[in-house]
């Protein structure tokens, strides 16, 4: 008979091949006393991290690794670790040594002290926490973030940007089918995912420099974050990939009338040539555009297939131009006067049938 699987703690790596055999070291030596496992979920990185986990988890047979092909995201893998463990109590840490694990058993000890208790934060900003050795720069954007987020959260937690915490393994399952996933900030997610307030409490800790490998936190996380705050306060009305589609619409519009004022006007060309040319400008313009933003999660990449989702994307919007045409012309028939009115059904109309059925045909692999 074995002792009982008290804890899961899981670690979302890209490209940490230098910092795992560090990290399951530092774990081991933090958790005596306790039954756990550990969980890598690492997205297919170039550098073997994978490869070098399962290498210590063929000997060590509490260490885990799911390696994830094609995919990329710190939310979804934080998500996909902590639905696959049987402990009671689960734990989110980075792999790059920057949490200090050293506050897991203190974690624990305030889970089961306190059977209310849903969630404990690793928390840089109470009292006794930090952020280390950062410059003023990341200081005074992680403030800025970290006021958006409170705004959107509505409960008092002081570092709601938390990448390290540990939640009750039945809350996270609850809530898991109701996550978005979207970008860095798992926890943020968590909180704002329940419908009722989640007890929390934090415990403060210092956030360590990064020695070995890179941050992936770039301009791409920096947006993604902004979409998540925007898709929870209205996704429900619009969605967000709908509107990120819609705005880059609004811009191939304004790269359609450059494109045409160029060549009519100044080298005069004929206004059918002219707009032939600048239909294919906007339409390429939007499907690399669309490619790297909104559908950056389902990226086309290789000429191949950008050269098909380009076609795909081209056939779907020429229809939804005739679609346009079709429906603004009806209701301008019908409805005679109501020009303005006419041409924006139309728009919204053609809008619809792009994103639908590009989302599908051009990016639709999933
Ligand atoms: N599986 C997977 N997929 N892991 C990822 C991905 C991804 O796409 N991107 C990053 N990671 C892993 C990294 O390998 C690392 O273990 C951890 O997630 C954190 O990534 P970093 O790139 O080191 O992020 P950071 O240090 O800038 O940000 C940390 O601090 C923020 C607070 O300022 C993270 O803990 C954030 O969650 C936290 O909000
Ligand atoms: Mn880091």
């Amino acid at each position: 008979m074995t002792a009982l699987l008290d804890l899961a703690v899981v670690v979302p790596t890209f490209n940490e091949r230098g910092n795992v055999a560090t990290l399951v070291a530092k774990l081991d030596q933090a958790l005596a006393g306790l039954e756990w496992e550990m969980i890598f979920v690492d997205d297919d990185s170039p550098d073997g991290t994978a490869s070098a986990a399962r290498e210590i988890a063929r000997i060590d047979r509490r260490v885990r690794v799911i390696q994830r092909i094609g995919r990329r995201g710190l939310s979804t893998a934080c998500i996909e670790g902590m639905c696959a463990t049987a402990a009671p109590l689960v734990a989110v840490i980075d792999g790059d040594l920057q949490h200090d694990e050293t506050l897991l058993p203190g974690m624990v000890a305030a889970l089961r002290r306190d059977a209310a208790l849903e969630v404990v934060v690793g928390s840089r900003f109470v009292a006794g926490g930090g952020t280390g050795e950062w410059d003023r720069d990341r200081v005074a954007k992680s403030a800025l973030a970290t006021r958006l987020a409170r705004r959107v959260l509505k409960a008092d937690l002081a570092d709601p940007m938390s990448g390290f915490f540990m939640i009750r393994s039945d809350v996270i399952r609850g809530l898991a089918p109701r996550l978005k996933g979207i970008g860095f900030k798992i926890l943020l997610d968590i909180m704002t995912a329940s419908p009722r307030p989640i007890a929390f409490v934090e415990l403060p800790y210092t956030f360590r420099v990064r020695t070995e490998g890179e941050s992936k936190l770039d301009h791409v996380v920096a947006m993604e974050y902004l979409i998540a705050l925007y898709d929870r306060m209205f996704g429900k009305a619009v969605p967000v990939r709908f509107a990120m589609f819609s705005a880059i619409g609004v811009l191939g519009l304004a790269v359609h009338m450059a494109v045409l004022w160029l060549l009519f006007r100044g080298a005069g060309s004929s206004f059918i040539a002219g707009t032939i040319v600048a239909t294919f400008a906007a339409m390429t313009f939007n499907f690399f555009l669309n490619n790297t933003l909104t559908y950056r999660d389902r990226r086309l990449k290789g000429a191949r297939a950008l050269l098909d989702g380009w076609v795909a994307f081209c056939v779907v919007c020429s229809i939804g131009a005739v679609a346009n045409i079709g429906v603004a012309a009806f209701l301008h028939d019908v409805r005679d006067g109501a020009w303005a009115a006419s041409a924006m059904v139309g728009v919204l109309v053609g809008a619809v049938w792009n994103y639908a059925l590009s989302s599908r045909f051009t990016w639709g692999r999933y």
